[in-house]
């Protein structure tokens, strides 16, 4: 008989998941470098979300793209190991917390939102670069985006009380 449970323990056992738990200042330490992460990621966003929203038009949607992007890519390397490091000290309880499925399923949709507008309306920002309206298509994954990422951070204060 599989113990479906078993997979988890194993995480949970891991050296580094019991130094998160053991450690008094290693968790907060991690979670101080996720919140680090998520501010500069959701706030690079939200910035060229209201760009392309039609605020400040004069400026260049390409070159804040230019600008934001690599703060948000950069932002990812501190998000994603910290957030494995405090999900693998408590794997069990985060796999059985409703907030923290729907917290990944809208990091999925997020990812699917920003690879369709890159791949599809962004490719004809230089049309729409500054001045001029921005299509409405590029409004809506805007709009799409500042709500998933809303989601995304309520669903991770939520985590403590659900
Ligand atoms: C990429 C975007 C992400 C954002 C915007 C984000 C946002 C948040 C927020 C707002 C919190 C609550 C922090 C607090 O109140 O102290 C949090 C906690 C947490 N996040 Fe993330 N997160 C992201 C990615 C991840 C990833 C990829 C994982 C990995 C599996 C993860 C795992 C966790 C865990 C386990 C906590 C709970 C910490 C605790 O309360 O003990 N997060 N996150």
């Amino acid at each position: 008989m599989i113990d479906p449970g078993a997979p988890l323990a194993a995480i949970e056992g891991l050296p580094l998941a019991m130094a998160m738990r053991h450690d008094l200042w290693l968790y907060p330490i991690v979670e101080i470098v996720h919140i680090t992460g998520f501010v500069t990621l959701v706030g690079s966003i939200i910035v060229f979300d209201l760009r392309l929203l039609g605020l400040s038009k004069a400026l260049p949607v390409r070159l804040l793209a230019r600008h934001v992007l690599p703060w948000s890519i950069g932002a990812l390397l501190l998000i994603v190991p910290s957030g494995l490091m405090m999900f693998i000290a408590h794997a069990g309880d985060f796999i059985s917390n409703t907030a923290f499925i729907v917290k990944m399923s809208l990091l999925f949709c997020a990812g699917i939102n920003a690879a369709v507008f890159h791949a599809g309306v962004f490719r004809g920002a230089a049309a729409w670069d500054s001045g001029v309206a921005t299509p409405v298509a590029a409004k809506l994954h805007a709009l799409l985006s500042l709500i998933i990422w809303a989601g995304v951070l309520a669903c991770g204060r939520l985590l403590a009380y659900v």
